[in-house]
């Protein structure tokens, strides 16, 4: 059996210095505003998966539905011999894909995460004793350099986190997915679509309030790293559409008048009695605009399924 082969990009102390200048920033503007990526520490991942299990949330049902209807499509579309995964975390919904790609030779999942790569690739790697399992910690979001692996490479970026990228950002991001590739490789992207607002806003704010302490976590992950003294209970859950920008946002507003103290930046930050914190932007895709974009960028939309209902998209494009 081939070992795992774990390669760390990421700095040990980079995150921490991450989240120290995400929260001067985002604590010290107006309006106030976190990154969404901050979520997911061990509770935030285990409650985001209990987010995907909502009767609520369907974006990870309907890319199931995708992906278990239409692997062997866009495997023989691709054709490729390594498959790279951006965010990997649990890689549960790209087994389809691993399992369908008839050529391939090389997995390599890329996460901020070290303890779901690396489960995760063992995992596989016991499986699939002949296949080549790279796990890369790094961001993906910063530039990235990869193994040396067989084209065509098919690049994968599932569960419809590009949602969560500003337009600027993803404009950004998709250029250096284009630096990663070669002509003939693939991108494959999931993609939430624009749908009822009311379908959009319940999936985020769910009866059982799972997102609502999914949404307060972020509180925690600064009171814990940084020493603050957020109180989540004086913060309400805030999920609402914006119909200009096609985009869901979640906001915790504070509920009266008070000042947190963060020690490690050395900042005391008051709240007026209402104010929001923009915790996530979620953007939800028609057609056209993700081909458009992905144009922008030098990538070809060549083929493009969605659940029955029409709720979620999967993308596959190919650089020129
Ligand atoms: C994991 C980024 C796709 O935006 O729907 C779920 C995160 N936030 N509920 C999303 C999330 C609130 C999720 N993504």
């Amino acid at each position: 059996m081939s070992p795992l082969h774990v390669t760390r990009t990421l700095p040990e102390d980079a995150t921490d210095a991450a989240l120290r200048a995400d929260v001067l920033h985002g604590l010290n503007v107006s309006p106030k505003s976190l990154p969404p990526k901050w979520f997911y520490d061990a509770l935030g991942s285990e409650l985001f998966e209990q987010i995907t299990e909502l009767p609520e949330y369907y974006p990870t049902r309907a890319e199931r539905e995708i992906l278990a209807a239409r692997s062997g499509e866009i495997a023989a579309a691709s054709g490729a011999r390594t498959l790279i995964e951006l965010g990997s975390g649990s890689s549960e919904k790209t087994r389809f894909l691993i399992d369908a790609l008839t050529s391939l030779r090389s997995y390599v999942a890329v996460d901020v995460s070290e303890s779901a790569l690396t489960q995760a690739g063992q995992a596989l790697v016991e499986e699939r004793p002949r296949l080549d399992v790279h796990a890369l910690i790094a961001d993906f979001t910063a530039p990235l350099t990869l193994p040396d692996t067989p084209g065509p490479r098919l690049l994968a970026f599932l569960g419809g986190t590009i949602g969560n990228l500003l337009p600027a950002e993803r404009e950004k991001f998709l250029a250096s997915v284009r630096a990663l590739l070669a002509p003939g490789d693939g991108l494959l992207l999931g993609t939430d679509l624009v749908k009822d607002e009311r379908a959009l806003v319940r999936a985020y704010d769910d009866a059982a309030g799972v997102t609502a302490t999914f949404n307060k976590n972020v509180l925690a992950v600064v009171n814990r790293e940084l020493g603050a003294d957020f109180d989540p209970g004086a913060f309400d859950h805030v999920a609402l559409w914006d119909a200009e920008q096609e985009w869901i946002e979640m906001r915790l507003r504070s509920r009266t008048a008070q000042t947190v103290k963060v020690p490690a930046l050395d900042l005391a930050v008051h709240f007026a009695a209402g104010e929001e914190l923009r915790t996530e932007v979620s953007a939800k895709f028609h057609r056209e605009g993700v081909t458009a974009e992905l144009a922008a960028s030098g990538l070809e939309l060549t083929h493009w399924w969605t659940d029955a209902e029409s709720r979620f998209a999967l993308s596959l494009s190919v650089l020129r």
